[in-house]
């Protein structure tokens, strides 16, 4: 089917106390693998296009892949910016047909942020386009344990942000580290249920994920996170696996004989964080979301008098 935007997926997921897997996809092969395990696993999902895809492979390409394999399966599939630099860009991104954006203005004061996420939110809105925004500071490798306290989401500054920009989700730094190459973070589940208390109709975004011990993720999933990032945890098995094909097949000179297996395992672990975020089912063989299980009030069970 065509992409969609990541508007009802995201709604969905909120409701249903699961979350879309949002992939970055870098290459062909990892389109593939992405496309191939969420429809497999009947899971709506989303591929992101970071800043070193756009550099790698460039915009169309980039954009392109992505909408080929979308018209290719049965499952909501969204192309969106990951972490978009300016305005600029993200206009570059609506003209070149993607279906969510984002601006980090993550390293701006919040004043500055809240001015150009407006911005995007405003042009983004004309053409039906949904926004992620960026409050606190996701940090990378190499942070400090200060570091990322300090740059954590203000909830005090949730309601305000979102109202002020309009913003349709909302990433926010409560304790995950960007590129992280084993699973040792944790989670500030407080701090995140507060935030989601605050705004509790906008999902909440959960950024660096490949670093966060995974029970930690499912905890989030039951406070107000709807779209998990991953890219680290792909981008390991597929160049090892590349490279352990490379030294066992040293004279093979295919590179698509290289390419399959690393292909192959990326899409696994595309599987495991599908069914890790409780994504995996929600999407019927016509292509719609199942709805959430009816909560029963105690009235429908039996009350006792
Ligand atoms: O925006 C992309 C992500 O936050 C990915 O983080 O590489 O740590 O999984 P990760
Ligand atoms: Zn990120």
């Amino acid at each position: 089917m065509p992409l969609v935007t990541t508007r009802e997926m995201l709604q969905a997921a909120l409701k249903g106390h699961f979350a879309v897997g949002a992939f970055n996809a870098n290459n062909m092969e990892m389109v593939q693998a992405i496309v191939e395990a969420a429809t497999e696993e009947r899971a709506p999902v989303i591929l992101q296009v970071s800043q070193g895809a756009i550099r790698y492979a460039g915009l169309p390409f980039a954009a392109g892949l992505v909408k080929i394999a979308a018209e290719n399966t049965d499952i909501p599939v969204a192309l969106h910016l990951d972490h978009g630099t300016d305005f600029d860009q993200n206009v570059l991104c609506l003209r070149a047909g993607f279906t969510s954006l984002m601006f980090d203005g993550s390293s701006l004061p919040l004043e500055e942020n809240i001015v150009i996420s407006k911005r995007v939110c405003d042009i983004a809105h004309i053409c039906g386009i949904p926004v992620e925004t960026e409050l606190g500071k996701v940090l990378k490798r190499g942070a400090t344990p200060e570091e990322v306290k300090d740059a954590m989401a203000k909830p005090e500054d949730a309601k305000r942000f979102i109202e002020e920009t309009g913003a349709d989700s909302l990433a926010v730094a409560v304790g995950s580290i960007h590129a992280l190459l084993s699973k040792t973070a944790l989670l500030d589940i407080e701090r995140l249920e507060e935030i989601h208390q605050i705004i509790p109709e906008i999902p909440l975004v959960l950024h660096g994920s490949s670093g966060v011990i995974e029970d930690s993720v499912v905890e989030a999933l039951d406070h107000g996170v709807a779209k998990v990032n991953v890219a680290t945890y792909l981008s390991q098995v597929f160049t090892f696996t590349l490279f352990e094909q490379l030294k066992q097949h040293p004279t093979v000179e295919d590179p698509r004989k290289h390419l399959v297996p690393a292909r192959d395992a990326a899409k696994e672990r595309v599987r495991e964080k599908i069914r890790l975020f409780r994504s995996n089912g929600t999407v019927t063989s016509s292509g719609s979301f199942k709805s959430p299980p009816t909560q029963h009030r105690v009235a429908d069970i039996g009350e006792p008098e």
